[in-house]
């Protein structure tokens, strides 16, 4: 087994699921309780994972440095690198380099860990501190520009620490560097897929009598979510389509169309549009919209449950990213209550039911294709609960509404029309809610300008932005101000993430 130190990463449970994938056995734990977990039977390794604070903070998070004489190997990944450097007496410096997003890593020295992997590769890097001066018996085995030691180890001890974040899809080796740390550990990598058998069993499990609603949106959570569940429940499965007016022009349909041909379940459409608007006059706080939004979406499926008989349950497609940004786990951050999780009232009749919460998008799209659902909908680019509300800056009302739909349109039409929709993750417009002036007809125009955000990513943990053709660019920004009224210029956003989330709010 192999430990893994949580001191508050947006990623430690990424670690742990690719750990899994390579059949590996985990424990996730808080660092102040190691040292109980260390006898009288000893893991086979420990990760220290990454983490928010910084490790010169008065109150941060530490750990046992016992542990760095039990004999056992250790990676420290950022914050981890950072702690272990820290505990053996070398030197961490705060604030005076802070990376976010892509570096190029070049191995310096040979290193274990990085064996059978090319000398220079892509990483990814989200840290304001960095080591200064490494402990006493280590050697410095890779650097970027910016960072000297951006990995370090001590073969001997086998202790390691890595400035980068091996766990995300944008470091390139960073799949083989866990798989080298597995085997330094003594243990066997062996891939395990996903298996829909075992999730619709749980399922059986889970929602033993009784029906259950699923709250259906047309992307691929909650078609797979619900798919699952109609194979473990059969017609005791309902699934319901909210239609709050805040999705894109045409998902009405096309929910309909995949259950009738997928599922051969009918969607019950709730249409209240009106009600969601309503609730969200005045509310500029995209929290605050956030949790107006789910709390709205509950009691809508809370009164349709009432109309049907013996429904217990509500079946969710929340995904593993979903619960992570939502504060997944105790020292992480909150960065966003997905209105699916952290925008639930505390008090519900239904009891949720989600399959898909310890997946990640790229497993929740190998179900899918399992499943054999078509391309068209394994692929479709993912959509935010909250739809258009958290890509409209500021207060929503009708008219902004249909700004944002028609642009939205627009930029897909466009990402299609030039073969980027399926090179990229999300692509979407943002009324961003700042004026700035135009002249269209001989006339000054004082009007909205609407980013574009649009980006590579396979976990959600972190993305990065695509060099698009100048003709596509020119075709959004052309079509969105002749087309969309009260639009004065588009730009693009080029920000990676980390530091910037995807959305806007
Ligand atoms: P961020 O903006 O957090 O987005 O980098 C990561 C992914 O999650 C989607 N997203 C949401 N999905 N409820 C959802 O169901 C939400 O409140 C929410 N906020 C962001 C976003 O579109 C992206 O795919």
């Amino acid at each position: 087994m192999i430990y893994i130190i949580d001191f508050g990463s947006q990623t430690t449970h990424l670690i742990n699921r690719r750990l899994v994938r390579m059949g590996v056995k985990t424990k996730i734990i808080t660092p102040g309780r190691l040292s109980n977990l260390l006898s009288p039977k000893k893991p086979s390794g420990i990760i220290l994972s990454g983490g928010p604070s910084s490790v010169n903070d008065r109150d941060s998070l530490t750990i046992d440095p016992k542990i760095f004489t039990l004999d056992i190997p250790i990676l420290g990944i950022c914050y981890g690198l950072q702690i272990a450097a820290k505990l053996l007496k070398g030197e961490v410096v705060s604030g005076d380099v802070q990376e976010f997003g892509p570096a190029q890593l070049e191995v310096v020295n040979s290193c274990e860990l990085f064996s059978g992997i090319p000398e220079q590769f892509k990483v990814w890097m989200s840290h304001g501190d960095k080591v200064n001066r490494v402990p006493k018996g280590f050697h410095i085995v890779a650097r970027t520009e910016d960072v000297r030691v951006a990995a370090m180890s001590n073969e001997a001890k086998k202790i390691y620490g890595i400035q980068f974040h091996p766990e995300v899809s944008h470091t390139k080796y960073g799949e083989e560097i866990l798989e080298n740390f597995v085997k330094i550990c003594g243990l066997e990598v062996e891939q395990n897929e996903v298996n829909i058998n075992t999730v619709v069993n749980d399922l059986k499990g889970q929602i033993p009598e009784g029906n259950a609603i699923c709250g259906v949106s047309g992307g691929i959570d909650s078609t797979v979510a619900a798919i699952l569940c109609a194979k473990a429940i059969g017609k005791r499965l309902k699934p319901v389509y909210i239609e709050s007016g805040l999705m894109r022009y045409g998902t009405k349909k096309l929910v309909k169309d995949i259950f009738k041909k997928h599922v051969g379940i009918d969607v019950q459409v709730i249409r209240a549009k009106g009600r969601f608007l309503q609730k969200l006059k005045g509310i500029t706080d995209p929290e605050q919209k956030r949790k107006i939004i789910g709390r709205l979406y509950v009691k809508l499926f809370e009164e349709e449950a009432k109309k049907v008989k013996n429904v217990k349950y509500l079946v969710q497609g929340t995904i593993y990213s979903d619960v992570i940004e939502s504060k997944g786990t105790e020292h992480s951050d909150k960065i966003k209550s997905h209105h699916n999780v952290g925008g639930l009232p505390k008090k519900m009749n239904l009891k949720v039911v989600e399959p898909l919460r310890e997946f990640y998008k790229d497993e929740v799209r190998l179900l899918g294709s399992d499943l054999r659902l078509p391309a068209a909908v394994v692929f479709t680019q993912p959509f935010p609960g909250p739809g258009q509300a958290i890509r409209i800056l500021g207060e929503i009302n009708s008219k902004r509404l249909k700004k944002q739909q028609q642009a939205d349109q627009i930029v897909i039409e466009e990402f299609k029309r030039f073969g980027w929709y399926e090179k990229v993750f999300q692509c979407f417009p943002i009324m961003t809610g700042v004026n700035s002036t135009a002249v269209k007809g001989d006339r000054r125009k004082y009007a909205e300008v609407v980013a574009i955000r649009a980006y590579e990513s396979k976990d959600i943990m972190t993305s990065s932005w695509p060099y698009l053709p100048q003709k596509l660019m020119q075709s959004i920004s052309s079509r969105i101000v002749n087309e969309v009224p009260d639009v004065s210029r588009v730009v693009y956003d080029i920000t990676t993430k980390p530091p910037a989330t995807m959305e806007w709010e």
